[in-house]
């Protein structure tokens, strides 16, 4: 399951990409927003990033204007790795060696072609693990407070 979220300002890339999934049998659930009235993106952060860690939902994808504000709001809650992507190369990497779990994507910043393509890139490429283990493990540290030098 692939939940989705978004404000005003990422309606159209979320819709672009809730037709890739559709096309493709992807299971999602939409947490919203559902019109282009204005609304604040750290509601949709949240509700996405609970169904991430709960386990609801294998990833997230998250849209705002930029994906700044909301990829700051995702990952405000434990265990979230949320990315900020606008091309294809950081879409690959934040998954091999980050293991991001949220997506988090700009409707001012990327077409609808290209966050479908930086969905799919991000859905279908695994966690290299390995070294990367340790770094992502430093993360979860920090979060935790039990990080030491
Ligand atoms: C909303 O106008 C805009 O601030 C929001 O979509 C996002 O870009 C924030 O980071």
């Amino acid at each position: 399951m692939i939940a989705l979220g978004c404000d005003h300002g990422g309606l159209n890339i979320k819709n672009a990409v809730i037709k890739y999934l559709e096309d493709k049998g992807i299971e999602y659930k939409d947490f919203g927003c559902f019109t282009e009235e204005s609304v604040d993106y750290p509601e949709y952060a949240f509700k996405v990033a609970k169904s991430v860690t709960n386990g609801e939902s294998e990833l997230g994808i998250l849209c705002c204007g930029t994906g700044i504000g909301i990829s700051m709001a995702a990952n405000k809650v434990k265990g979230i790795r949320a990315a900020v992507v606008s091309n294809e190369f950081c879409a690959e990497m934040t998954r091999r060696h980050n293991n991001a779990n949220i997506l988090c994507m700009g409707g001012r910043v990327s077409t609808e072609e290209e966050a479908v393509k930086y969905a799919d890139i991000f859905i279908n490429t695994p966690f290299e693990g390995g070294r990367h283990n340790r770094r992502v493990d430093m993360i979860t540290a920090i979060e935790n407070e039990t990080y030491t030098i």
